[in-house]
């Protein structure tokens, strides 16, 4: 059921997609419906031109024949499409639940327009329900993670800041080369000078907030597709 919303989603998300368009790729099961979609258009004939935000994704759309480029080659693209792990009704997000945050902002960055497409499971009232990823250099990580924690303890962080750990126990590794550090907020206030703060860490490569990059998100409900719009 809830693969089918994420579906709905990626749909409407292909509706706004024209011939000729250079797209961005986003990374996480709702975005892989999307690729999924615009590989059978591109199977059928479609013409575009797609940079990837993650190996992962890059690896999809390969699979898929979808033409893919980079942001060395192409300067500007005209619309990125991606999930989110929460989205405020400012159309504010969390993202990096799946790793990849540092490559989407880069790519969401370069891009004219972002749609977010997710299931109503998404929505929140404040971001920091979902632990914020900080997306930290290996080098100097102990003297990073305690200035991060400062960061965090001043924004009333309610919970922990856990190193995230892949299946084998390992420490996580991005697609970057770098580890993450995950913050349980429970509920961020200030985002904006969260943000800013967090940023002024030397350690910190990207954090998951992604404010005031989102203007239109597809939300998938059982009773339909939900636009959602912000001018933020
Ligand atoms: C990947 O790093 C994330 O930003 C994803 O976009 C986000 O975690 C949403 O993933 P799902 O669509 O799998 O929930």
């Amino acid at each position: 059921m809830i693969e089918d919303l994420k579906r709905q989603a990626a749909a409407m998300a292909l509706t706004q997609v024209r011939s000729g368009m250079r797209l961005g790729l986003g990374t996480g099961s709702t975005a892989r419906h999307f690729v999924d979609l615009l590989g059978a258009q591109v199977a059928a004939g479609f013409d575009c031109i797609c940079v990837p935000t993650s190996e992962a994704t890059a690896r999809q759309a390969a699979s898929l024949n979808i033409p893919l480029s980079d942001l060395d080659t192409l300067d500007r693209l005209d619309l990125t499409v991606d999930g989110a792990d929460e989205i405020d009704p400012q159309l504010n997000l969390i993202k990096g639940g799946g790793g990849a945050l540092l490559r989407e902002k880069i790519v969401a960055s370069a891009s004219d327009a972002m749609i977010v497409i997710a299931d109503s499971s998404k929505l929140v009232e404040t971001l920091g329900r979902f632990a914020l990823p900080v997306e930290v250099n290996r080098f100097g990580l102990g003297a990073t993670r305690r200035a991060v924690a400062a960061v965090c303890a001043a924004h009333q962080c309610a919970g922990e800041l856990r190193l995230r750990l892949a299946p084998s126990g390992e420490s996580y590794v991005t697609d970057g080369g770098h580890l993450i550090l995950d913050a349980f907020f429970g509920r961020i206030s200030r985002p904006e000078a969260l943000s800013t703060d967090l940023l002024d860490v030397a350690g910190v490569v990207q954090h998951g907030l992604f404010l005031k990059m989102c203007k239109t998100a597809y939300v998938a409900t059982p009773d339909g597709v939900r636009t959602l719009s912000s001018d933020n």
